[in-house]
């Protein structure tokens, strides 16, 4: 008999065409609807991005306004919902309230199995402005603070830093700040058939409806190998503590065959064409907020990117989370909210993917090599 193909993780599998992104690996370049990401990063917003997956081109002036304005409509969440968030536990991952969260509005939905594309795009604007509300209110009542309703008239970014922070000290009144976090919001939205996403196609290969396929794709997120890892990153620089240990650090844990987060890549293995530009964030916000100790985190970032590029054989380097991380950190947001951060973006690329799928669907179900006992029967 034949040994079938296995390939675990399905790693080098081309399940299917997509024209939302376009990873290419060769030349460190991520093109988001053919437009390159840090292009992105440096001339768009974050809604002109949104507009761009759902609608495969940028919107002119017109348009961008009656999106934006549909978004600001959407940004408001139900005294229920509000109760619901409040109703689970306090100790909880942020993950699971958000995963709860979009469950909950999915069953508000009377019309939630309509493939229509204008309805899926209705779910994704509804969640890209919803999701910051709901993040904001679980922040803020863990910290025993009051819910601030969303703005009308603020951006994406200035909007959501104002719910989380609120006071004068706030990012959101430093533009520097809203503009880092914007950046991060860019650079998160889209990734061709990461982990989440394909969780998400999956769903909607069924039939089953958006909100569905995107309660999924939240529970894939929240793992440490794919969005969970910003929060590790984190964690493990906060264990390490002193730049000075940094490299020791890294170096027992690869002994140790140990993962170190925000480093490697399934598709990338020359270099995250993310991390430039986020890395170049995170360094500018660093310097910008000396009172946080930021100096300390840039040079920990660059001993850890050394030794981790230098001591293995396939010179591993950092992927988006790993600067990502630090720039959340700096930005006063506690470590556990880093993934949903993650959440409010990839809504984008999700959206765009289901949409894609129920286009041109097909059930997406591989199969097995079967490895367990022959044939047995029930003796009784
Ligand atoms: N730390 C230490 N070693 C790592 C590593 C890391 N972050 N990433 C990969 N390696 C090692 C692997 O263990 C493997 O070692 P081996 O050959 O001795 O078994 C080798 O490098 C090659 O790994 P590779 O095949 O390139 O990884 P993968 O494609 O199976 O996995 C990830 C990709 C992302 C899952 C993996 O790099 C990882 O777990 N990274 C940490 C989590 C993370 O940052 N996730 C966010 C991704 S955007």
């Amino acid at each position: 008999m034949t040994e079938p193909d296995i390939r675990k993780g399905l790693n080098g599998v081309v399940a299917d065409y997509t024209a939302v992104s376009k990873v290419n690996p060769e030349t460190n370049s991520l093109l988001y609807r053919g437009y390159p990401v840090q292009e992105l990063a440096e001339h768009c917003t974050f809604e002109e991005v949104a507009y761009l997956l759902w609608n495969g081109e940028l919107p002119n002036a017109q348009e961008l306004a009656d999106f934006r304005g549909g978004c600001m409509a959407n940004r408001d969440i139900d005294e229920e919902l509000i109760q619901v968030i409040n109703f689970l536990p306090k100790d909880c991952h942020p993950m699971d309230v958000l995963r709860t969260a979009v469950s909950y509005l999915g069953t508000h939905d009377p019309e939630k199995f309509t493939t229509d594309v204008a309805h899926l795009q209705s779910i994704g604007r509804q969640l890209l402005a919803k999701l910051p509300t709901i993040v904001a209110t679980d922040i803020r009542r863990r910290q025993g603070k009051e819910y601030i309703a969303p703005s009308k008239e603020k951006g994406f970014s200035e909007n959501f830093l104002w719910m989380v922070f609120g006071d004068e000290k706030s990012p959101a009144n430093i533009p520097s700040d809203i503009e880092a976090f914007e950046k991060t919001m860019i650079l998160y939205a889209e990734h061709s058939f990461n982990a989440s996403t394909f969780t998400a196609r999956t769903i909607a290969s069924t039939m089953s409806d958006g909100w569905s396929a995107i309660t999924g794709a939240i529970g894939a997120l929240k793992g440490p190998l794919h969005g969970g890892a910003n929060e590790f990153v984190m964690h493990h620089m906060e264990e390490i503590g002193d730049p000075a240990k940094a490299e020791e650090w890294c170096l027992n844990k690869l002994k140790n065959k140990e993962l170190v987060m925000g480093f490697g890549h399934r598709v990338y293995k020359k270099g995250d064409s993310r991390v430039p530009t986020m890395e170049a964030a995170f360094k500018k916000l660093a310097a910008e907020h000396p009172e946080k100790d930021s100096q300390k985190w840039v040079e920990m970032y660059d001993i850890m990117a050394k030794t981790m590029y230098e001591n293995t054989s396939i010179n591993i380097r950092p992927n988006l989370d790993f600067p990502s991380g630090p720039a959340y950190y700096i930005l006063g947001f506690d470590i556990e909210f880093f993934t949903p951060l993650f959440v409010m973006s990839r809504i984008t690329g999700w959206t765009a993917h289901i949409i894609e799928q129920f286009e041109n669907n097909s059930l997406i179900r591989p199969l097995s090599a079967y490895n367990g006992p022959d044939e047995r029967h029930v003796e009784k």
